[in-house]
């Protein structure tokens, strides 16, 4: 395994680290970020909650500060009960309205009550357990979470809900009370003995735990894209970089130093200049090649010189040597003594008549 990385060019092996990095960071960020993507996704669902549940907390005071006043004469004598004078009714009827956007579709509204008028907004075991929570802690006005609700899983944002005014204890109080068409409808059984600013109802808005997973890849995807598409550049530029700046001249440099050790054909000389110019690393070490490259080749030219000389020296002595040894040779010494006789005889001509 370490061999064979050994074994790969400079840019593979950046690549090869980058990419490490890259695996390495995305799963740990992964995790940061997708837990962060869900509470960006949570809160914005919480957000979007709030907002209703600001609404339909408007549209129950709307309801009883306008409309109630306007048909109470009605509620005493009529036998029919009107909806439209509980706030309660219009903020179901609201939030009905809601429902019909895409966005608010999957969402769902609950006045979860321990003792209600209408059994369907009793308080599950769930949501008993929240408002008890509120009245364990008056500070406490939100509380978000995820619970099931038969079989799937949900997301919820619960508020407190007081008994804000007398006229809520018109039909909440006591059964004597109470309009008569209102007992007709819902009997003297549920809904009464409320307290003026007791914690009666959480409100709460659930939303498929599906739709926060949804918000959360979305910005899940959204940021690791991105992170993607940063890497990959750091990558792809890391690459073109390292070209020109390291393995081009580093190509370069042991170009030269090999045409050094061939023993130099000065013709093709490859040049450091451009690179030798430079300020970084790369231009400093072609600057140390370049001086050493020159003392390499003064030598070498030096050393041709000397060999040359030393040649001629030796050439004279061969000459010298072969010369000595023609003259030691017999044939030569005999020349030499015949030669002398000669000589004698051509400086001592023999007188005639001799
Ligand atoms: C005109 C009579 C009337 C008045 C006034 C009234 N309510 Fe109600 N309220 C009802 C009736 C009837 C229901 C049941 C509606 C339904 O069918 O869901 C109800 C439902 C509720 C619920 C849902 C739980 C349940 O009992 O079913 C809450 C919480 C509630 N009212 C709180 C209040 C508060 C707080 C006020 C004062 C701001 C108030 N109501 C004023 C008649 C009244």
């Amino acid at each position: 395994m370490l061999a064979k990385y050994q074994k790969l060019s400079l840019g593979a092996k950046f690549t090869l680290i980058l990419l490490g990095i890259f695996v390495v960071g995305m799963t740990i960020g992964g995790i940061v970020i997708y837990q962060l993507a869900q509470q960006v996704a949570e809160r914005s669902i919480t957000n979007r909650s709030e907002a209703m549940l600001d609404t339909m907390n408007a549209v129950r005071t709307y309801t009883s500060t306008h409309v109630n006043p306007e048909l109470a004469d009605r509620l005493m004598t009529e036998a029919e009960f009107i909806p439209e004078t509980v706030p309660a009714y219009s903020a179901r009827t609201v939030f009905e309205t809601f429902r019909q956007q895409e966005n608010y579709a999957h969402y769902s509204y609950k006045e979860a009550t321990l003792n209600p008028t209408n059994p369907q907004d009793r308080a599950d075991q769930f949501e008993s357990d929240l408002v008890s929570q509120f009245h364990a802690d008056d500070s406490l006005d939100e509380i978000t979470g995820y619970r099931e609700i038969d079989g799937e899983r949900v997301y919820f944002i619960a508020h407190p809900m007081r008994v804000t005014s007398e006229t809520c204890l018109n039909c909440h109080g006591s059964p004597e009370n109470a309009p008569p068409s209102l007992l007709n409808t819902y009997g003297d059984q549920n809904g009464f003995g409320w307290q003026l600013g007791e914690i009666v109802a959480a409100q709460v808005i659930y939303v498929p735990a599906g739709d926060v997973l949804n918000g959360t890849r979305q910005v899940f995807f959204a940021a690791m894209g991105i992170f993607t598409v940063i890497f990959g550049v750091a990558i792809i530029m890391l690459n073109r970089l390292l070209r020109p700046t390291v393995l081009t001249p580093i190509a370069t440099i042991s170009a030269l130093a090999e045409q050094l050790g061939r023993g130099n054909d000065e013709t093709r000389e490859i040049t450091l200049s451009e690179l030798s110019a430079r300020g970084d690393e790369v231009g400093s070490m072609a600057r140390v090649f370049q001086r050493m490259a020159e003392n390499v080749r003064k030598r070498e030219r030096e050393l041709k010189s000397e060999v040359q000389q030393l040649r001629v020296v030796i050439d004279q002595e061969k000459r010298q040597r072969e010369v000595e040894q023609i003259a030691d040779t017999d044939y030569f010494r005999t020349l030499q003594s015949k030669a002398a006789q000669l000589r004698e005889r051509l400086n001592n001509p023999p007188t005639s008549g001799d």
